[in-house]
């Protein structure tokens, strides 16, 4: 499915009424999971401000989606994107989501150093970098919520996976530190933490036939999610319908992490 067809699937009767007027951010926009929300939530008449490294973001952009190409890791780069759109708006966010990440696995002992550091600093620097930039103006505005993207590999070890692991280890310990240090302020800060989702990030995996067998036997559902499964459980964290909802992951795995 397109974003737009997944946009257009979404019940827009529950959307709507819960995005119109919402002012909201979507880092890694460009990818799998980001553009389905991005078209979802412009669908549902939020603002919204598409964030991407990768200058295909900029073809990304439709009504109610404005774009902007932006490296995560370089705060300095993404308070200038906050100006921008703050002018465009008139209005600073009241929402972000941080989908902005990057994956390789291998063997730990011969991974690469600078493939360590990618992994901290575009999926742990790179979130805490906009929960900073974009959060500072909602604690200022004493309201509104902020939801990180995790994984099962945030809160569970995999062979072949310790850069990846420690960096979404990482993503929930930002989320649960600000929920604290914000919560006073009327700032919740959520994350969900997706199983194996088809897209780009994970074509191998896909690849691999015996692996997903032996996958699809651990996850009770017994599927793997697609880019729709993620809307929902990102709306809601957005939305008033999760207000006493603060420094907790929606594990979006289809049941995995609840196995022995
Ligand atoms: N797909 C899955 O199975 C799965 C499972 C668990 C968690 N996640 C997480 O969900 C998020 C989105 O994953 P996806 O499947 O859509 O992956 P994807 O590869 O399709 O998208 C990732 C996006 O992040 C962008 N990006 C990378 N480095 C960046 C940087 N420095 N600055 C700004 N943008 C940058 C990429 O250009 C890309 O558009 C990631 O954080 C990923 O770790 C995905």
């Amino acid at each position: 499915m397109s974003p737009d067809e997944i946009g257009a699937a979404f019940p827009e009767g529950l959307a709507t009424p819960l995005m119109s007027d919402r002012h909201i951010v979507v880092t890694g926009a460009t990818g799998g999971l980001g553009e389905a929300v991005v078209a979802t939530l412009a669908k549902a008449g939020a603002r919204v401000a598409a964030l991407d490294a990768d200058d295909r973001v900029l073809r990304t952009r439709r009504e109610g989606a404005d774009a902007y190409v932006v490296d995560v890791t370089d705060r300095d780069a993404l308070l200038a994107v906050r100006d921008a759109v703050e002018a465009v708006w008139e209005a600073p966010a009241d929402g972000l989501v941080n989908f902005a990440g990057v994956f390789r696995s291998g063997a730990s002992a011969a991974l690469p150093s600078a493939e360590w550091e990618r992994h901290l600093n575009v999926n742990l620097t790179g979130t805490f970098n906009a929960c900073a930039v974009f959060g500072e103006r909602m604690v200022a505005a004493g309201s509104g919520s902020i939801v990180n993207v995790g994984s099962i590999l945030g809160v569970r070890g995999k062979s072949r996976h310790a850069a990846y692991a420690a960096s979404k280890h990482g993503v929930h310990g930002v989320t649960r530190a600000l929920a604290d240090e914000w919560g006073p302020a009327g700032v919740r800060v959520n994350a969900i933490a997706p199983g194996r989702i088809e897209t780009t990030m994970t074509v191998d995996a896909f690849a691999d036939a015996a692996g997903m067998q032996a996958y699809l036997g651990r996850v009770p559902l017994r599927r793997v999610g697609s880019p729709t499964d993620v809307i929902g459980p990102v709306l809601f964290l957005l939305s008033s319908l999760s207000a006493y909802v603060t420094g907790h992951a929606i594990m979006v795995d289809g049941g995995l992490t609840s196995t022995a």
